[in-house]
């Protein structure tokens, strides 16, 4: 359904996520009329750039991020016709009152403000925002993550926001919620009852939740040395997929009736004590080794060789819900850059059979498990035991149901920036973060952090290319159970 005309005005309209994402996310719901050609997207940064310029430098990036198959010169062209750059230093405030002169012909239009920025100028440019009198009624604003270091520091930055835009003017992205196959768990979980009624600690006896990267650090070393695989991938990307895979089922699909929900997960949360520090979660941080053939240097020669650092870009922890439906079920989630491969998944496994009707020699049987995959490769396995066939009696071996959803769908996958961008326009809350949820997340996540920050053992060495530290290992093993990569 396509949304009003509106003007958008990215903070870090220059960065790598404004131009790697969010216009060409942009782009395609243009591409495919999802918007009026006379809405305005406004690239504000410190830099000085002219709007030809502005438009040429979008043009590249969409040259370099959308597929030659959707990549049509003149549209791109009519696209960047509705950019244009502000030069704006949001901390000094200086450049605000250009934003508005260039917004001050269209006061009733859609307005989104998005924060494309370091996480501590999101207060700063609220409150300029607010004092050149850029806020309407219709005006919404996006932060986006890590909003604070801690659960002080992000209660600050929510506070400062809150000065200029109310919590329905507030969109808390975060991306894992926009992509298909996130969205398609409640779809998973909420249309089909065969699933649901096994969806408890009666039948399932831990889950996997795995998200790991082959990349390294990029172009953003500075960032993700201050915040590390605990703050930039598990407190939101992780813990929005623990929720939807272990919350309630919603009253209604309304923002709050979800959120609601996922809120209760995240409070549900067992707090770690310092002792579970040790025996529930691994910190590790790769060194050289080799990807697909390729080597690769370590963390710290990615950072440039000349500092020492103790962050994590391996991080796994096994988080217990202490309620009703999950209790003595774990959910091991385990994230981390320079991995062997770009995979992230669930594995859902059910509890063994209490009783075997089998001879021991018609090979042992193996738990059932429900693999669901987020990216690459989108679609759902069910393991399942079966008679291998052919005479000599009755033998068993794992086998699996595969569903591809490229196959059964046969459709492009958007990307998730282009429906959340559009929900933003639209006014839609539901796949955003609500205070609350932003604020439980950090209370449990808190501890883990400064107990890492005070661990006296640096983080575990991994080589870049391998499944993480041996110690990842080693705890599910504790467990008496294994790793599943596949
Ligand atoms: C971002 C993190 O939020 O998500 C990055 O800051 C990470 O470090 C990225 O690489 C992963 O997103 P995706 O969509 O590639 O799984």
């Amino acid at each position: 359904i396509p949304v009003e005309s509106f003007d958008c005005a990215v903070f870090g309209g220059t960065g790598d996520l404004a131009m790697r994402k969010l216009l060409p996310a942009l782009f395609h719901r243009f591409l495919d009329r999802q918007f009026p050609d006379d809405s305005r997207i406004i690239g504000a940064s410190r830099r000085e750039v002219s709007d030809d310029t502005y438009r040429g430098l979008a043009e590249e990036a969409l040259r370099r991020h959308v597929p030659p198959e959707r990549f049509d010169l003149d549209e791109v062209r009519r696209f960047c016709a509705m950019l244009g750059h502000e030069r704006v230093d949001g901390r000094a405030g200086d450049g605000f009152d250009g934003l508005a002169r260039r917004l001050q012909d269209a006061p009733d239009k859609v307005r989104v403000f998005y924060m494309a920025t370091s996480p501590d100028l999101q207060g700063p440019i609220s409150r300029n925002l607010a004092a050149a009198k850029l806020v309407t009624t219709r005006s919404r604003v996006v932060p986006e993550k890590p909003i604070g270091r801690d659960l002080a520091s992000a209660r600050r930055s929510m506070d400062e926001v809150a000065t200029a835009f109310s919590e329905a003017q507030t969109f808390r992205i975060d991306h894992y919620l926009g992509k298909e196959t996130v969205q398609n768990l409640l779809a998973l979980r909420f249309a089909n009852p065969l699933i649901e009624r096994t969806w408890n600690t009666d039948a399932i006896d831990h889950v996997q939740i795995t998200v790991a990267e082959t990349v390294g650090l990029e172009e953003r070393g500075g960032y993700y040395d201050e915040f590390g695989a605990g703050r930039d991938m598990l407190l939101g990307h992780m813990l929005q997929l623990l929720c939807l895979l272990a919350m309630e089922c919603p009253t209604s699909l309304d923002a709050d009736a979800v959120r609601d929900e996922k809120v209760r997960i995240l409070r549900s949360l067992r707090p770690m004590t310092a002792a579970d520090l040790r025996s529930a979660t691994v910190r590790g941080q790769y060194t050289e080794g080799a990807i697909g053939g390729r080597p690769v240097p370590g963390y710290l020669a990615d950072l440039g060789g000349e500092r020492r650092s103790t962050t994590e870009t391996f991080a796994l922890v096994r988080a217990e819900i202490a309620n009703w439906r999950w209790g003595g079920t774990p959910f091991y989630l385990r994230t981390g850059k320079r991995m062997a491969t770009k995979m992230s998944q669930v594995v859902v496994f059910f509890r063994a059979p209490r009783f075997s009707v089998f001879p021991a020699d018609a090979g042992e049987l193996q738990p059932n498990a429900l693999i669901i995959r987020l990216q690459p490769d989108e679609g759902i396995r069910l393991a399942v035991m079966a008679k291998q066939p052919g005479p000599g009696g009755l033998r068993l071996s794992p086998t699996e149901l595969d569903l591809s959803f490229e196959t059964a769908f046969r459709t492009r996958y958007p990307d998730a920036y282009e429906r959340l961008l559009m929900d933003v326009v639209r006014g839609n809350q539901t796949l955003f973060m609500r205070r609350d949820e932003v604020e439980a997340g950090w209370a449990w996540m808190d501890p883990i952090l400064a107990g890492w920050a005070a661990d006296p053992q640096p983080p575990r060495p991994y080589a870049a290319g391998s499944w993480g530290p041996s110690a990842s290992v080693a705890l599910i093993e504790r467990d008496g159970r294994s790793w599943r990569d596949d």
